[in-house]
């Protein structure tokens, strides 16, 4: 089979690409160039796919050039400026990447011969009401931040697009605040901690009470490849939530907690009570419909999520190649999940 992946250079989009290859397919990724401090760029992961393209997907002629070339049977489409920081400074280019470039995605594979896609957005795009409960499907959309914004616009304007254009082959996944190894994004939990900890400083940490559905990337994209599957198989196509069992005591400052006791080392963070940005206090997503109808389940709970984390981040801190350490999770998980 042959995949395609929009941002594969970044985070998730390693991630999947390895795990994409390890199951013996083809995969074609289209992005913009990687960062210096990527998991890609780490791991040089030039050599898992087929064919690579170096493109902005707000350029849309481009993107069908790209999208035409590659023949694929399936399409992932991660490509976002992903960041709530960042979309307050650059808002304009946030809603033109995540709304536009989404658009622009899905009228490349329009006319091409893709069997199925999925469009991926967020657990942040529903209205948050800072229930105690998880976020159902059919939930309201909002978004505070242009990130939220941004993406909650995006997941309105793929299902506009399948029902203007009556199509059965695209899918929305929505999924948490996912961690693992060699993420280097300056505005996520888990990578400032691990910068303060290799600096030997306590880590601030901005939301300590704050609680997210922590999700291992491998849990969240072995979701993303049973929907495809589903969908090429049975034809079954909707929105889903993909996120780990509701705890509500699984806090930001737990995560810490947990993180600084397996780094050792002295590793430990303050909270820093200066104001900031608004954040949403309490965001957890219900996933039953996954678990029922596609049958998906998080094999990493919360204390293995952060080790198997951790662990990567300290081998890399200690000289190991992120390569081996990509592969040697993937493949573990992949046995785990076939058992
Ligand atoms: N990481 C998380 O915790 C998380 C949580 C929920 C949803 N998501 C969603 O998952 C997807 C992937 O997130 P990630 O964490 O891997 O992000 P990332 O920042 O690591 O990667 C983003 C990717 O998109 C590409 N990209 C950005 N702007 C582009 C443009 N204009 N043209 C072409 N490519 C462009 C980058 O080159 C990169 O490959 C995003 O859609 C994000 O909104 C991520």
């Amino acid at each position: 089979m042959k995949f395609l992946i929009t941002g594969h250079t970044g985070f998730k989009g390693s991630w999947l690409a390895m795990m994409l290859k390890v199951q013996g397919h083809e995969i074609v990724g289209i992005s913009l160039p990687a960062c210096e401090n990527s998991l890609y760029t780490q791991a040089e992961l030039k050599d898992v796919f087929n064919e690579e393209h170096f493109i902005d997907i707000r350029q849309r002629g481009n993107l069908r050039e790209a999208v035409e070339a590659s023949k694929v049977d399936f399409a992932f489409h991660l490509a976002a400026q992903p960041l709530v920081r960042q979309s307050y400074i650059t808002p304009i280019e946030t809603f033109e990447t995540n709304v536009i470039g989404t658009l622009n995605f899905l009228d490349a594979i329009k006319d091409s011969d893709i069997k199925g896609s999925l469009v991926v957005t967020t657990d942040k795009v529903y209205k948050n009401m800072n229930h105690l409960r998880g976020y159902v499907e059919s939930d309201e959309l909002g978004g505070r931040d242009p990130y939220s914004a941004s993406k909650a616009a995006a997941d309105i304007a793929t299902q506009s697009w399948i029902s203007s254009q009556e199509l059965e082959n695209i899918s929305i996944a929505r999924a948490g605040n996912v961690v693992g190894g060699g993420d280097w994004a300056t505005d996520r939990l888990i990578p400032n901690l691990v910068s303060s900890f290799i600096a030997q400083r306590p880590a601030q940490i901005r939301y300590p009470e704050a609680i997210r559905p922590w999700q291992h990337v491998l849990d969240c994209l072995s979701g993303y490849i049973r929907l495809s599957d589903a969908m090429l198989r049975s034809g079954i196509h909707g929105i889903w939530n993909f996120g780990p069992e509701i705890r509500i005591e699984n806090t930001v400052g737990k995560v810490a907690d947990a993180a600084a006791l397996i780094w050792g080392n002295s590793a430990s963070w303050d909270h820093d009570s200066s104001s900031h940005l608004h954040e949403s206090g309490y965001l957890l997503l219900d996933s039953s419909k996954a678990r029922a109808e596609l049958e998906w389940k998080d094999f990493l709970n919360f204390e293995s999520t952060i080790e198997w984390t951790l662990s990567f981040y300290s081998a890399v801190a200690g000289g190991e190649n992120s390569r081996d350490l990509l592969e040697n999770q993937v493949n573990t998980y992949l046995s785990m999940i076939a058992n």
